[in-house]
């Protein structure tokens, strides 16, 4: 297994995925070294850390990876899946405020779920480096660079949605985002006062409008995550799927079950069809007698759902 927090495997890792001529190539070169330029402000032990995630960055963009389209989703879960330390992963999945265009990507919770952000100097380097690099790899401004992303894609694109629509009355716009970032780190990172003017901007600052979509979740998610709360809805299959999730051996015998829970065979099958039905758990006959056991990723969607309520802001119109 690689050892991606090495700069040299990274490096070697995001030249084989994105290619050594093309110009997100010269970008993620020029990132490693604005990383590499403003590593003194980060404790020593994680200079490679940051280095190594300056190279992996943007690796979500190969089409190799590219499973969801949100590149930075796809790259962390690539770099899981290499077995890379879960700081690197956090890392790529966060960089750029990628929390922001995953919201309007209807993407915030799955992001949050699979890689809790980190907060740290570190990943407010990557963020700096990341966004005074021109996708060629020049030095630029942040203005600059805000002002060429918002150029080059249009505007019902969710990446320039991101950085300049009012993302929504408890959120905020990746332009805000950053000017806090130069707001936090003045002292240390160079931004101009322009970048501080733009956050002022009430502009970036109002409220989703009324009828707006910007915040909705899509009918078909809320509709599918409401089946699964319809479900558990009843104290009885609560019990049977805590049961199960808890079992040592992975999967129980219903034989067992009705004089657990003090109910007939008849009234065991109804419940366990209503949680089998909904995704919920797995079944497997064993001669006379069915085994049942929790599916690993029947709740994802909704520990995202609930992920996104823990992370809500209380900050408002
Ligand atoms: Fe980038």
């Amino acid at each position: 297994m690689q050892n991606l927090t090495d700069v040299v495997a990274a490096r070697e890792e995001a030249a084989r995925l994105l290619g050594t001529t093309s110009d997100r190539w010269h970008h993620v070169v020029g990132v490693a070294a604005a990383a590499r330029a403003v590593a003194s402000i980060v404790p020593p032990d994680d200079v490679d850390l940051l280095v190594a995630a300056a190279w992996l960055h943007d690796i979500g963009y190969a089409p190799e990876i590219a499973t969801t389209g949100f590149h930075p989703l796809d790259g962390a879960r690539h770099l899981r899946a290499l077995g890379a330390p879960a700081r690197l992963c956090t890392l790529v999945a966060h960089h750029s405020a990628a929390v922001v265009e995953a919201r309007v990507r209807h993407m915030r919770g799955v992001l949050l779920a699979e890689f809790p952000p980190e907060e740290s100097i570190v990943a407010d380097a990557l963020t700096f480096a990341d966004m005074t690099t021109s996708p060629t790899g020049l030095s630029v401004t942040v203005e600059d660079r805000l002002a060429e992303v918002l150029d080059r894609y249009p505007p019902d694109d969710p990446v320039h949605r991101a950085i300049y629509v009012p993302s929504s009355r408890r959120g905020l716009s990746r332009v805000i985002w950053y000017g806090r970032l130069s707001i936090w780190h003045g002292s240390v990172f160079p931004m101009t006062t322009a970048t501080h003017r733009v956050v002022a901007s009430p502009e970036v600052e109002g409220c989703c409008p009324v009828g707006g979509d910007c915040e909705l979740l899509p009918a078909a998610e809320a509709q599918v995550l409401a089946e699964v709360f319809k479900v558990l809805a009843d104290p009885t299959r609560v019990r049977l799927l805590r049961y199960l999730a808890e079992s040592e051996a992975g999967t129980v015998c219903s034989c067992h079950l009705p004089a657990l829970l003090g109910v007939g065979q008849p009234t065991l099958s109804f419940h366990m069809g209503k949680l089998h039905d909904a995704g919920l758990v797995s079944r497997e006959r064993r001669g006379r007698w069915v085994h049942w056991a929790v599916r690993p990723d029947a709740l994802t969607p909704v520990k995202a759902f609930l992920n996104v309520l823990d992370n809500a802001t209380t900050t408002g119109c």
